[in-house]
């Protein structure tokens, strides 16, 4: 039996919702379910890793679940599942059939660097996955090595085309680094065009555990559209019903495939942001690169009672109503967060 998520069995007067000090309601939660990943990118992860969380520190996917029904009582109506690599954790399935019972959601979407991905699509598509984001850099090998530090391309280029062969919705997520990938970022195009699905270009970020992103290595979004408009010719802009959609999508004239560019370092779209982050060891925060965490693996209580699941609430509340109004990547004084993307989630 699920918990309702009506208004009308709730205590009088009492309305649940996230809108922080700036009036942005918070409709979207990503959720790491483990920080381990199979690979090491370097724009992400350091080349050796000290260990992952142990699993006594995860959250359990009852726990998880138990969070969402309390927070789609509040609003949220999108859940992303990340990592670190979400399939890295046992039986993701099981989790995603727990998240399709919860009434109110309206997307269950996953972030995967594919590797994992051909062998547990079926499983996550009849437990209700409904998109697929999958990060491709680079179609070479040697590129690939270069930037994951593992082989496995083509275990990744596997998954995408089994992913495009399901029922999911697909899209790529490609990072380009100046002196690593920038050549790839025509063929990348090209593949997305061949298999019709949308890739998107996201601007590195200072979010990588070895510290040396540097604002010369990032190449913008609009740097990236005009390198593809001289190869394709111009770029038409879709119009985006969702202003909390941080990427900035465009069609090709022929409207094959279709490319969008994310660009929080060029062009932050704070003052739309929508999103809250649950890391897989039970801490809410309110931005990728806020320095705040609240814990609420100690208020996932079992079993489930109207106060627990209000404490939950006001915890989550506590920490919307402390986002800042944006994340000032570009302000003197900023201090990149304590935890690197695997360990926030991406
Ligand atoms: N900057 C921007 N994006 C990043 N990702 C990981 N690290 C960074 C970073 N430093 C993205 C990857 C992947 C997703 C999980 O997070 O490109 O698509
Ligand atoms: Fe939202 Fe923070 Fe990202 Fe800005 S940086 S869009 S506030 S999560």
């Amino acid at each position: 039996m699920q918990l309702e998520s009506t208004e009308s069995n709730r205590p009088a007067g009492q309305r649940w919702e996230l809108i922080d000090k700036y009036g942005r309601r918070h409709t979207s939660l990503r959720i790491s379910v483990t920080d381990a990943c199979n690979i090491r990118c370097k724009y992400c992860m350091p080349a050796v890793v000290s260990g992952f969380l142990s699993q006594d520190r995860l959250l359990s996917y009852d726990a998880i679940a138990r969070i969402v029904q309390v927070l789609a009582r509040a609003g949220i109506r999108k859940v992303r599942l990340t990592g670190g690599e979400p399939l890295m954790r046992p039986d993701l399935f099981k989790l995603v059939e727990k998240l399709r019972s919860v009434s109110g959601l309206t997307q269950i979407a996953m972030t995967t660097n594919g590797m994992l991905l051909r062998d547990s699509l079926d499983r996550l598509v009849q437990a209700g996955l409904s998109h697929v984001n999958i990060s491709l850099d680079t179609l070479r090998e040697p590129a690939f090595r270069e930037i994951s530090r593992r082989d496995g391309l083509e275990k990744v280029l596997g998954g995408v085309e089994a992913a495009v062969r399901s029922p999911l919705q697909v899209r790529l997520n490609a990072l380009i680094l100046k002196d690593i990938n920038l050549e790839d970022l025509i063929p990348l195009v090209r593949y997305a065009r061949e298999l019709r699905i949308v890739i998107r270009f996201i601007e590195f970020m200072p979010l990588d555990a070895s510290r040396a992103w540097s604002a010369d290595q990032v190449v913008t979004g609009d740097e990236l559209r005009r390198i593809v408009e001289s190869e394709f010719g111009p770029l038409t802009p879709a119009d985006s019903s969702d202003p909390s959609q941080p990427a900035r999508d465009y069609f090709f004239e022929d409207k094959i495939g279709g490319i969008g560019f994310i660009d929080p370092v060029s062009k932050p779209f704070c003052s739309d942001c929508n999103r809250l982050r649950l890391t897989a060891d039970g801490k809410f925060r309110n931005c990728l690169f806020g320095q705040d965490e609240w814990d609420v693996k100690p208020l996932v209580v079992f079993p489930q009672s109207e106060s627990a699941d209000e404490a939950i609430y006001q915890l989550v509340r506590t920490c919307v109503e402390q986002k800042h109004p944006s994340h000032g990547i570009s302000q003197i004084g900023f201090h990149p967060p304590e935890r690197a993307m695997y360990q926030i989630g991406g």
